[in-house]
């Protein structure tokens, strides 16, 4: 295998570098086996919130690594994967997301020779992915999965635009692979084009990435994007992409690890059952395979890996939850709707399945217009479940606060609609038959107080701030350890004018 001289830093070396100096990634030494251990381990780890994990002795498969809890339910860890330090608050994040999302910056350039991917080059028959430390995630998964925290390149054929998705791989053999895409999402709609015009699709996975482009990949963008013009936007400095002499696609020239090739039409395997995003089995089905031209990958590569489940360990999670948030926040904004202070997609919800919106009521029917649009919009349509919106008093990342708002102030027989036929995933477990999972519904909860009512509805309780700050001052002198907790919201109507910087009331 030829060395090709290595001149671009990989994004991947940096996020782990900084990860590692906020303390939140663990290098696992110990020897793992890929089949099922890995994934256990990262169960357990990321469902008590711990840190990245790093797999640098993996059984069987001597000089590869993998990454497993990229994200999980760390705010920080996406802080990071944005380019920026941790925030205080987690709705900071999805602003700071939601503004970046906005940007864009397109990608450079640069001459193959330097990318760290290919440093090793692997062609035809010499292929074998099967030799990759891809894991088997679930028991009754079936096969291994090569592609998961991944990003898959195609290009429309009549525009030219290209797309990046995370659409899982099952390795079927040493040169094929599978790419399961939900119907409708750009990578299908791009297979389908070329499929149409008789011709096999060039297609690309890169399997090793730096997390920015995960995240890209894994977001849904407006038609006629580039996520390289997105992670480039985000990172504040363009993604370094080389063009291929196999497929002709704009490779990442950073990643660790990528495999090409073409998706000829008609080429099937039964793909799966694999452990899927709500934490159920997707079942087997008949899925299309590309054989791989090209296998590219750094020396002693890292293979990023995704696992998805219940709880907090599931990689998907946060993240997608995080940019369905803000992509629902700036079509809100788009759309001009005031008053919105905060949306929050409740992660452990099954990255999507419960999505809150705060907003400052402002005029009557402005609850329901903001729930109605934010079931629908194109950053939420697919898949979510309960939209819910809250006053602004109410801090949406708080499931605590946002339950009570729904005990309080909703009134189930007046406060709840539906919408039906609404887009949907194939692995939803709910609906049965399998065939009839593509169209959903949605449950739209208005927990706001009723508008009708604004000015006499019950006052909610709040402390003052006044005698809060005096308690907070004092904390220690109680001995109930720690610091006061925060509180969001204090009574409006205090009498700070009237207190005296003495304690007394003037
Ligand atoms: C960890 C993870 C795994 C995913 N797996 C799949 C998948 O197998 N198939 C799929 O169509 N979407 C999957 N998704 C969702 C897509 O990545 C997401 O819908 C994205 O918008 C697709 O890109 P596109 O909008 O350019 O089509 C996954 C997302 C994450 C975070």
């Amino acid at each position: 295998m030829p060395m090709l001289p290595n001149t671009i830093q990989s994004g991947l070396d940096t996020w782990l570098e900084r990860v590692e100096a906020i303390d939140d990634l663990k290098r696992i030494g110990a020897e793992v086996d890929p089949d099922l251990e890995m994934t256990t381990l990262a169960y357990l780890n990321g469902g008590r919130k711990g840190p990245a994990l790093l797999f640098e002795n993996i059984k069987g498969m001597p000089g590869q690594r993998a990454l497993l809890n990229i994200h999980s339910s760390s705010i920080s860890r996406l802080c990071i994967t944005m380019g920026e330090r941790p925030v205080a608050h987690p709705l900071e994040a999805i602003r700071m997301l939601q503004k970046k999302m906005q940007a864009t910056l397109a990608p450079e350039d640069v001459d193959q020779g330097l990318a760290l991917c290919n440093q090793n080059v692997v062609a035809g028959d010499k292929i074998d992915i099967t030799k990759l430390a891809a894991p088997r995630f679930w028991p009754l998964d079936g096969g291994r999965y090569i592609g998961t925290a991944n990003a898959v390149i195609t290009q429309d054929p009549d525009t030219g635009r290209v797309n990046l998705g995370t659409y899982r791989m099952m390795i079927k053999g040493p040169r094929e692979v599978g790419v399961y895409i939900i119907p409708g999402k750009d990578g299908a709609l791009d297979r389908d084009k070329w499929w149409k015009r008789g011709k096999p699709v060039p297609i690309a996975a890169a399997v090793g990435i730096n997390p920015a482009l995960f995240l890209v990949a894994a977001t849904s963008f407006p038609e006629g994007h580039n996520e390289y013009d997105h992670c480039g936007g985000i990172l504040g400095a363009p993604v370094k992409i080389f063009q291929s002499d196999v497929t002709g696609l704009p490779l990442p020239a950073d990643a660790e690890i990528i495999v090409e090739g073409f998706l000829y039409p008609g080429d099937e395997f039964l793909e799966g059952p694999f452990g899927e995003f709500c934490g159920y089995y997707g079942e087997a089905a008949k899925t299309p395979f590309f054989k791989i031209e090209r296998l590219r990958y750094r020396s002693n590569p890292i293979l990023t890996c995704a696992i998805v489940c219940d709880g907090a360990a599931s990689d998907n999670s946060l993240m997608w939850g995080s940019s369905r948030a803000a992509a629902t926040w700036s079509d809100l904004e788009k759309l001009g709707i005031a008053g919105i202070q905060g949306v929050w997609s409740v992660h452990e919800a099954a990255a999507g399945g419960f999505t809150v919106v705060s907003v400052k009521q402002m005029y009557p029917g402005h609850a329901t217009q903001v729930m109605t649009l934010a079931a629908q919009c194109r950053g939420a349509a697919l898949f979510g479940k309960y939209i819910i919106v809250v006053d602004h008093d109410i801090d949406p990342t708080d499931i605590h606060q946002v339950l009570w708002a729904m005990a309080t102030r909703s009134r189930p027989a007046y406060s709840i609609d539906f919408l039906r036929d609404t887009w949907n995933t194939y692995t939803d477990p709910s609906i049965n038959p399998r065939e009839l999972r593509p169209f959903g519904s949605k449950c739209l909860i208005n927990a706001c107080m009723d508008y009708r009512f604004i000015n006499t509805f019950p006052k909610r309780e709040r402390l003052s701030q006044v005698s809060y700050e005096r308690v907070a001052a004092r904390w220690d002198e109680f001995g109930l350890g720690g610091s006061a907790p925060m509180v969001p919201v204090f009574e409006e109507a205090d009498f700070p004018q009237t207190f005296n910087a003495a304690g007394g009331f003037s």
